[in-house]
């Protein structure tokens, strides 16, 4: 189904395209499902994705696929060192017939862009990034251009382990809707995908568009109107806030952290086929959302202490709202 842009999506029907674009991105991407409805979640919340993760674990692929099942315009900038702001964002040149400068826009112009390996680049190139991100705008010698709408970032970048030259500041970490890791395959997922790209004969898939960017909007339209009550917004408040307090953790998730639970809890709820959040939505969401707002007390780097690890144990200590089912 494709929408015009006046089109306005039920819940239902929403929720429907969803699971669409779910089966069509998974005819590329084998296994992973849990880690491709956060990442679809996370843009039906209007936010943008962390991919954290080693190489050849299929983030390219995801990102790819999930452009074309959106119908989204596809772009890729790779993070080098030597990357410029002007080289994302685009800059003018100089037209020698028109005898003027126009603007040439960079890659930053997109549906979906693919930010990929953001922490091997130097913090100014970040910096516009992350800016552009946040304000859907750029400026380029002191003039404003929108970028498109719907317009999403999936950025990759290698875990700490690996860490590359820069790597992101807390406070630009926090701009990221969600931090999603796709792990590796199980041995009959990771054969799946041999014998998947024996049979196609050819490295690419081809996948059909199942909506397109006014289609997006308008589902995005449909996750505003779900349904979240006092309690469960107080849950992923008190969430929040018990990060603030664990004793492994110098800073817990901001205001920022507690939004986005609800936000990406909304969207989860609607892939779920549901117009209400329920406390199980949040849980769902609970890792990818918060476990990147934390900081870990410096001292306890040799120990197991993670974002991940006081997100678990934050969900089981705050008492679960008992949301009765409304149907
Ligand atoms: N889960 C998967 N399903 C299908 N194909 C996969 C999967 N994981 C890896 N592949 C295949 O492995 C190759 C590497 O995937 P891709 O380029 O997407 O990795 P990446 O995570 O982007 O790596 P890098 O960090 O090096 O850019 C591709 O040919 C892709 O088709
Ligand atoms: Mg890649």
């Amino acid at each position: 189904m494709t929408t015009s842009p006046q089109a306005t999506l039920s819940v239902a029907e929403a929720a429907e395209l969803a699971s669409r674009v779910v089966t069509e991105v998974e005819k590329a991407v084998v296994g992973k499902r849990e880690a491709l409805l956060q990442v679809l979640a996370a843009i039906l919340a209007k936010g943008h994705v962390l991919l954290e993760d080693y190489p050849g674990l299929g983030k390219t692929l995801a990102a790819r696929s999930f452009a074309q099942s959106l119908g989204l315009d596809f772009r890729r900038a790779q993070f080098t060192p030597d990357l410029l702001p002007a080289d994302l964002t685009g800059s003018f040149v100089y037209d020698q017939r028109e005898a003027r400068f126009d603007f040439r826009p960079g890659p930053i112009f997109t549906g979906l862009l693919l930010a990929d390996e953001i922490n091997r680049t130097p913090p100014k190139t970040q910096s516009a990034l992350l800016e552009a991100m946040q304000e859907r705008q750029v400026t380029v010698e002191g003039e404003t251009f929108p970028l498109a709408a719907p317009f999403h970032v999936l950025a990759t970048a290698n875990p700490i382990e690996y860490e590359g030259t820069y790597p992101l500041p807390e406070a630009q970490l926090d701009r990221f809707l969600l931090r999603v890791s796709f792990g590796y395959p199980s041995a009959g997922e990771e054969y799946d995908v041999l014998a998947r790209r024996l049979e196609r004969r050819q490295e690419e898939v081809e996948l059909e568009p199942v909506t397109d960017a006014a289609g997006l909007l308008a589902m995005q339209a449909a996750v505003e109107t779900v349904v979240v009550g006092e309690d469960v917004g107080r849950y992923c408040v008190d969430l929040a806030t018990a990060t603030r307090t664990h004793t492994d953790v110098l800073t817990g998730a901001s205001p920022r952290g507690s939004l986005g639970l609800v936000l990406a809890a909304r969207a989860f709820a609607l892939i779920r086929g549901r117009d209400y959040v329920i406390p199980e939505d949040v849980k769902a969401v609970a890792r990818p959302v918060l476990a990147h707002r934390i900081t870990v007390r410096p001292e306890l780097w040799m120990t197991e202490a993670s974002g991940r690890g006081v997100v678990d144990s934050v969900l089981a200590k705050v008492p679960t709202p008992s949301t009765l089912e409304r149907r």
